[in-house]
């Protein structure tokens, strides 16, 4: 008989998010402080991470010196961040907020989001909406890292994603399946499996979403509409910043640079 998976929400347990995600948390930070001395224009060190999740970000950042600002809409997350920063000794302001309605008095001059979490916004006007979010919370000259995965319209197959990692007794093996993005409606639906070992048993959880889709001239096109915004390079997500490249449908990780006007 195949496993049964319970039907939850993967954000509202962060430790299991947190665990999958880690292993490219000093790699992504070393890349953000890079793009930011490359192509930064304003050189202080506020960082504001929209959709900060589970805090791996935020504490790396502040333990690097950044006064770091993080906001997600999932209560779980944010208390999570909270208790890893206090058991670090590291300070960092969290809020509660939407990607798409959120507005701060004080101006960074690094923002970033990474893993495709920008595709939660499943409208045009959510996404442009994200972006002037941005753009405002931005010095001029700060720079906004915003990495997802485009889509790849002529694919007809589901795809799979399966990471396996470990953290004390805590092993946790997430296998993420992809099905065709509809180019008609730009969504793609996705599903999340989160298979956690622990001494005291076995738990399975799984999650349904949806993501919008992009390829290369629908991104162009939605930076058009956001003249806040110059888009000054993009990257991938081997996260190598001496090595920009193209914004084509044939690399799909994509990690644009945002410069605020
Ligand atoms: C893939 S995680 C990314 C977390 C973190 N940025 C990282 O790199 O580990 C996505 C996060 O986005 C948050 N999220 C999704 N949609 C959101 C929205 N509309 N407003 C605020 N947060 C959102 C979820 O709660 C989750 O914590």
């Amino acid at each position: 008989m195949p496993a049964k998976f319970e039907n939850v929400d993967w954000y509202d347990s962060p430790q299991y998010y947190d665990i999958v995600f880690a292993a490219d948390t000093v790699l992504e930070c070393d890349f953000l402080e890079q793009i930011r001395e490359r192509y930064g224009r304003s050189r202080g060190k506020r960082v504001l991470e929209p959709a900060c999740g589970s805090g791996r970000l935020v504490e790396e950042m502040a333990r690097r010196g950044y006064a770091v600002t993080g906001f997600d809409h999932n209560p779980h997350m944010l208390s999570y961040t909270r208790t890893r920063l206090a058991r670090a000794g590291l300070r960092a302001r969290l809020c509660e907020m939407e990607l798409d309605g959120f507005r701060f008095r004080q101006r960074f001059d690094l923002a970033h989001c990474l893993v495709s979490t920008f595709k939660y916004l499943l409208t045009e006007r959510a996404a442009a909406g994200h972006l002037q979010c941005t753009a405002r919370a931005l010095e001029v000259g700060g720079i906004y890292v915003l990495g997802f995965h485009l889509s790849e319209y002529g694919s007809t197959l589901k795809t799979r994603e399966r990471w396996v990692q470990r953290r004390g007794a805590t092993t946790v093996t997430c296998n993420t399946q992809f099905w065709p993005p509809d180019r008609r409606r730009r969504i793609e639906r996705v599903r999340t499996r989160l298979t956690v070992q622990e001494p005291a048993g076995i738990a399975r959880y799984e999650t349904h979403w949806k993501f919008r889709t992009y390829d290369a001239g629908q991104v162009r096109r939605m930076l058009q509409a956001v003249p806040e915004f110059d888009h000054v390079a993009t990257h991938d997500f081997s996260y190598q910043a001496e090595s920009p490249r193209e914004l084509h449908d044939d690399r799909l990780d994509t990690v644009l640079i945002l410069r605020r006007v």
